[in-house]
C-alpha cells in the first residue's frame, strides 16, 4: 500500500523522506501544486479547491493520504474527509499542546502562514491547549516562497530570533511544514528554546493507521480462507 504525501511545495518532499526514514518498508508517493504556492495567502475556499485537485493523482493509489500541509489541513481536511470518506486522511496541525505543555505559562511561539493562523482549526487549538500562555506570531507571510525559491536567507530569521529572545519564548512551533528545512538554523540560533514539529505526531498516527490496515487485511484474508 502505497502513502500519498501532499504538500504546496517541497514541505511534502521533506516530511516524505522523514516518515520514510521512519517506516522503512513503506511506500510514499508524494504530490504538489507548485503552480498556485503559496497556499497561505489564499481563501479557505480556495484553498479547499486547489487541495483537491492536487490530490487526484494520489486518490487511485493511495489509501492512506497525509496533508503534509497546515495550510490546506485547516482548509480543506474537513471537506476531503467527507468526499473521499474510503480514504484515510491524516493532517498536519501546528504542535500547539506539546509547546504549551512545556511551557505552561510564559510565551511560546509559532511560525505559520497567515491563512492557517485565522483558521478556526488553529484558533481553536490555541484556545484548547494555550490558554495560559501567549503566543507570540511573527509575520512569516513571504516565508515559504522564499525557501522554495532558495531566496530564504538566515538574516530572515534575526528579527524572529530577537522577537523570541524579548518574549523568552520557551517553545517555537514550525507550523508549516516548509519551516521543517530551516529547523536546524532556528535551533542553532536559539538553543534555548525547543522546536516543536509535528513529525513524531503524524509518525504515531500513521503507525496506529497502518496497525488498523494490517488487522483488517488480516481479516479479510481470514474470512476468504474460511
Ligand atoms: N507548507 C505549507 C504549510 O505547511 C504552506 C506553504 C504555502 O503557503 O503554500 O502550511
Amino acid at each position: 500500500m502505497k502513502i500519498g504525501v501532499f504538500d504546496s511545495g517541497l514541505g511534502g518532499e521533506i516530511v516524505a523522506n522523514r516518515l520514510a526514514n521512519l517506516f522503512p518498508g513503506l511506500e510514499f508517493m508524494t504530490a504538489n501544486d507548485r503552480s498556485h504556492l503559496p497556499y497561505g495567502d489564499k481563501t479557505a475556499d480556495e484553498i479547499v479547491g486547489l487541495t483537491d485537485q492536487a490530490i487526484q493523482g494520489l486518490l487511485s493509489s493511495c489509501q492512506v493520504i497525509i496533508i503534509a500541509c497546515n495550510t490546506a489541513t485547516a482548509a480543506a481536511i474537513g471537506t476531503l474527509r467527507t468526499r473521499y470518506p474510503k480514504v484515510e486522511f491524516i493532517g498536519f496541525e501546528p504542535a500547539i499542546k506539546p509547546a504549551a505543555n512545556g511551557a505552561r505559562v510564559g510565551s511560546i511561539m509559532v511560525l505559520a502562514t497567515p491563512a492557517t493562523l485565522e483558521s478556526n482549526k488553529y484558533l481553536r487549538l490555541k484556545k484548547r491547549y494555550a490558554r495560559n500562555i501567549t503566543a507570540i506570531e511573527p509575520d512569516c507571510s513571504t516565508w515559504a516562497s522564499r525557501i522554495e525559491s532558495g531566496m530564504f536567507q538566515r538574516g530572515d530569521l534575526l528579527p524572529v530570533v530577537k522577537l523570541a529572545r524579548e518574549h523568552r519564548v520557551q517553545a517555537v512551533v514550525l507550523g508549516c511544514t516548509h519551516y521543517l528545512a530551516i529547523e536546524a538554523e532556528i535551533a542553532k540560533l536559539l538553543p534555548e528554546a525547543t522546536i516543536q514539529t509535528q513529525i513524531v505526531g503524524v509518525a504515531n498516527r500513521l503507525n496506529r493507521v497502518m496497525l488498523k490496515y494490517s488487522y483488517a487485511s488480516s481479516e479479510t484474508s481470514r474470512n476468504s480462507a474460511s
